[in-house]
């Protein structure tokens, strides 16, 4: 089981803010039983952290835990106009996380998925649950087109209120993938514990062995 979706790399987002951190979180992964995790800092068209130094990061948790760690973004999807869709895959496959704009409900977010796929990639859309002005039939069309969904275990035990854990339950039958969205150890405490059961059947690692 792999955790698809999280903030844990130290001091580059609003996630883990120190190593320590970052090592505390691995920490309660490997007590849940996970057994890999994709970091996917977020990258917007002011700022897409290098990934020279997101590797040295992994490098020193790696040596300090051991745990396997994935690099990869979660993309605003506007920043897809800026950076290239390569530099911002999750590493060893043709995955794209995507996060629709919170405050442009107007995007063309079907041209930037068309793009995408057209050019090979796979693009996840990062936990539509969380964005109210989409609706259970567009992420429907978004999946027929070729767009894995990902929904966040942290929606779905009620983080984010009522509103977005009702939705996060209505898409789960369509979900592809899981991930926590984690963005401290506490998030595994308080929420991945007691919904870890929903990685079953949408977890990231049949993705990872088709790239193996
Ligand atoms: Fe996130």
């Amino acid at each position: 089981m792999w955790d698809f979706h999280t903030h844990i790399l130290p001091g580059i987002d609003d996630g883990a803010s120190s190593m320590e951190e970052a090592i505390e979180m691995i920490g309660q992964l490997q007590k849940l039983g996970f057994r890999g995790v994709v970091a996917t800092p977020h990258a917007n068209p002011m700022y897409v952290p290098e990934r020279g130094l997101l590797i040295e990061l992994r490098k020193r948790l790696k040596s300090e835990t051991g745990f396997p760690i994935i690099i990869g973004y979660e993309v605003a999807m506007d920043t897809l106009s800026v950076y290239s869709p390569e530099s911002l895959a999750i590493e060893g496959t043709r995955l794209i996380l995507v996060e629709l704009p919170w405050f442009d409900e107007r995007f063309d977010y079907e041209k930037t998925l068309l793009r995408l796929i057209r050019e090979g990639f796979v693009p996840v859309l990062a936990h539509p649950e969380r964005h109210s002005h989409i609706t259970l039939e567009d992420v429907i069309k978004m999946k027929a087109m070729g767009t894995l969904i990902q929904v966040n275990v942290k929606s779905l035990m009620g983080a984010y209120g009522r509103d977005v854990q009702k939705r996060a339950h209505r898409y789960l039958s369509i979900a592809d993938l899981m991930g926590s969205d984690a963005h401290s150890p506490q998030d595994y405490i308080d929420f991945i514990a007691k919904g870890v059961e929903y990685y079953e059947g949408k977890n990231f690692g049949r993705y990872k062995e088709q790239t193996n």
